[in-house]
């Protein structure tokens, strides 16, 4: 939507994933200071976001949702004062129902009194989920509860990312894009193979419908989860960046691994996510699990991955011209993003990759080689 927000897609952190119901202002604060502490920060993750379980089980006596006083002492107000006193902001989570998935008091009927709560606080970030909804499954009644929170929060005049959580159920990428920044195209991920493959299958044919403001949403990361391997961690985080994905952290950041720090700090590989183009990867080609994935960034350059969604190894192969780049008689300068190596090629594209692995390439028409004889 045109709020002038998330014109590229949102980087930052999410309780869910790792925590569950288990949320806590102590949480929310401890990843801030990791943010600023581990470099996140300055590689762009901003928004620390709560998710569901945050509230007492009833409404005030004016009709305001309640922080929990033992999750929350200082309330959403003081915790989301934390978060900005560290330069980052802060997200928060309700629901389009007459209760949030847990249980919680929902905003449908509170929308306005709901979002004026979220601006006094001093919240950036708003999830939208869908339980309880009481609908007649028609698309204007989607249309009705998710425009009543996102008209509440432009009443509001406070900038909110506003994100929508209907998992896809109405074909959300044909409507959202008029109503928030973004928008869930599945069911919820979990922290295996078959789920990341099946929502990345899902997810990469709605390219057309991004763009700058209001994204496709796959769901949140489980890097650093334990789930899946680092070789398969490494291809989330790289068809993520690749489908302009929000990249919102979801795993115990205080105690992650080098290696998956070496993912979620991968600045190459974000530079993708974040490309001011924002052009979502398109398939080109897929075959036996083999899949060439391209986009195009704002400099000319492709960014393309060989995907190998397959048990087992394989040869990938592609070619410059194929992927969209120019005729060079120089050849094309080609940066292996996870190898972090730099080479030059005549146009083939091309690398054995593991199974459920993928190589990122970042390739542009070589210039540099004509203007300095050292490359
Ligand atoms: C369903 C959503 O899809 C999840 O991401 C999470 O927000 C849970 N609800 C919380 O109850």
């Amino acid at each position: 939507v045109d709020n002038g927000l998330a014109l590229t897609p949102p980087m930052g952190f999410n309780d869910w994933n790792s925590f569950g119901c288990n949320v806590s202002e102590q949480l929310i604060e401890q990843t801030a200071d990791y943010f600023v502490s581990s470099g996140l920060k300055a590689a762009g993750y901003t928004y620390v976001n709560i998710d569901d379980c945050w509230m007492t089980h009833s409404r005030d006596a004016d009709g305001r949702l309640v922080p929990d006083p033992v999750k929350f002492p200082d309330g959403i107000k003081g915790t989301a004062d934390y978060v900005h006193a560290k330069g980052l902001k802060l997200g928060i989570y309700e629901d389009a129902g007459t209760a949030t998935c847990a249980g919680y008091p929902g905003s449908l009927g509170h929308e306005t009194t709901d979002a004026q709560s979220f601006a006094d606080w001093g919240v950036d970030y708003l999830k939208y989920d869908n339980c309880n909804n009481q609908s007649d499954g028609s698309k204007a009644d989607y249309l009705n509860r998710y425009t009543a929170m996102g008209d509440a929060l432009k009443a509001t005049g406070r900038p909110i990312v506003y994100s929508l959580c209907e998992w896809g159920d109405l074909k959300p990428w044909e409507w959202a894009g008029d109503i928030g920044n973004l928008w869930r195209t599945t069911g919820d991920i979990s922290d295996n193979w078959g789920s990341l493959k099946s929502i990345t299958d899902a997810n990469l044919p709605l390219a057309a419908y991004a763009k700058a403001g209001a994204w496709n949403d796959p769901d949140m990361l489980e890097v650093g989860n334990g789930g899946m391997t680092d070789t398969e961690y490494r291809t989330h985080f790289s068809l993520w960046s690749m489908m302009n994905a929000p990249l919102l952290i979801g795993t115990d950041l205080r105690k992650a691994t080098p290696q998956t720090m070496d993912i979620l700090l991968n600045k190459d590989v974000i530079a993708l996510d974040q490309d001011p183009l924002g052009k979502q990867a398109t398939v080109l080609s897929s075959s036996g699990g083999a899949q060439v994935v391209v986009k195009q960034l704002a400099n000319g350059d492709r960014a393309v991955a060989l995907y190998n969604e397959s048990d087992q190894p394989q040869h990938i192969a592609t070619t410059a011209k194929a992927v969209g780049l120019p005729a060079s008689a120089l050849g094309y300068r080609v940066r292996d993003l996870w190898q972090h190596r730099d080479y030059q090629s005549a146009g083939t594209l091309a690398a054995t990759v593991p199974a459920h692995g993928t190589v990122l390439l970042r390739v542009g028409k070589d210039l540099g080689a004509l203007l300095d004889p050292s490359l």
